[in-house]
């Protein structure tokens, strides 16, 4: 299913980094070791940027960001519009996130403007969906994942566009999904994208660790990983890219 596609290992940093650690991270981490195979991202919080920009670009390693307004510019105090994200030498930018929907309360249509707006300016959107436990203990997982990804509804069908799968209950926890039910969750989603008319990669992501990368990057419709954790640590997070260029080849 789809193994065409360059696999992504995408690093969210989430609100954690100095100076200090981002110079550690790039002095440590070696650089992409397989471009053919495998891309590889980090999204720092938005004060590493313009720091990071040029040195993660010299070792092959893209940027994005963590989060987007969808105004052009203005009085929106404390927002980041899009152009100031490409202007910083972003590709990407996580949307969507489950600490955002949960914790700032950011709704479906609100994700769908920043998408718009991202697409419009050149930068590719990382769509994060889904469900939390009680959500899959219901049952109710495949209802929860499609509605999320029904904001693609009406969204040009060649827009630059990944999708990252993370049940919540995964993220920061320990517990990662089996491999079943990655397996199993990745074909539905697969699925509805078809159905929607995107054929983009789908990323998991929920405490993906050196330990656990190989098992889930060699899962059917896994095309890479959106790591939290362990992306903070240049050596586990290339522990991590080694296990999707392994799959990859
Ligand atoms: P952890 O890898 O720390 O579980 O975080 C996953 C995540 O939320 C990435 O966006």
């Amino acid at each position: 299913m789809s193994s065409e596609k360059r696999r992504l290992i995408a690093g969210n940093w989430k609100m954690n980094g100095s100076i200090q650690d981002a110079n550690d991270f790039m002095d440590a981490f070696g650089g992409n070791p397989a471009p053919d195979h495998v891309e590889v991202a980090l999204m720092p919080p938005f004060t590493l940027l313009h720091p990071m920009s040029d040195r993660l670009a010299s070792i092959g390693v893209a940027l994005g960001a963590q989060n987007v307004y969808y105004e052009d510019k203005g009085a929106f105090t404390g927002s980041i519009c899009p152009m100031m994200l490409r202007d910083a030498g972003c590709h990407y930018v996580i949307l969507g996130h489950s600490e955002r929907r949960s914790i700032i309360g950011e709704s479906n249509a609100q994700i769908r403007n920043k998408m718009n707006a991202s697409w419009l300016h050149g930068l590719e959107p990382i769509l994060c969906i889904g469900e939390t436990l009680e959500q899959r203990e219901k049952g109710i997982t495949n209802a929860v994942l499609a509605e999320q990804l029904a904001i693609l509804k009406g969204a040009p069908r060649d827009a630059a566009l990944t999708v990252a799968y993370e049940p919540v209950w995964a993220i920061g926890t320990g517990v990662t999904a089996s491999v079943d039910q990655v397996t199993e969750t990745h074909a539905f989603i697969h699925e509805e994208l078809n159905r929607l008319g995107h054929d983009c990669r789908v990323l998991y992501g929920g405490s993906v660790n050196p330990g656990n990368a190989e098992d889930l990057m060699a899962c059917p419709g896994v095309e890479g990983a959106l790591v939290g954790g362990a992306s903070l640590k240049a050596d586990s997070f290339m522990e991590i890219v080694k296990a999707a260029v392994k799959a990859a080849s």
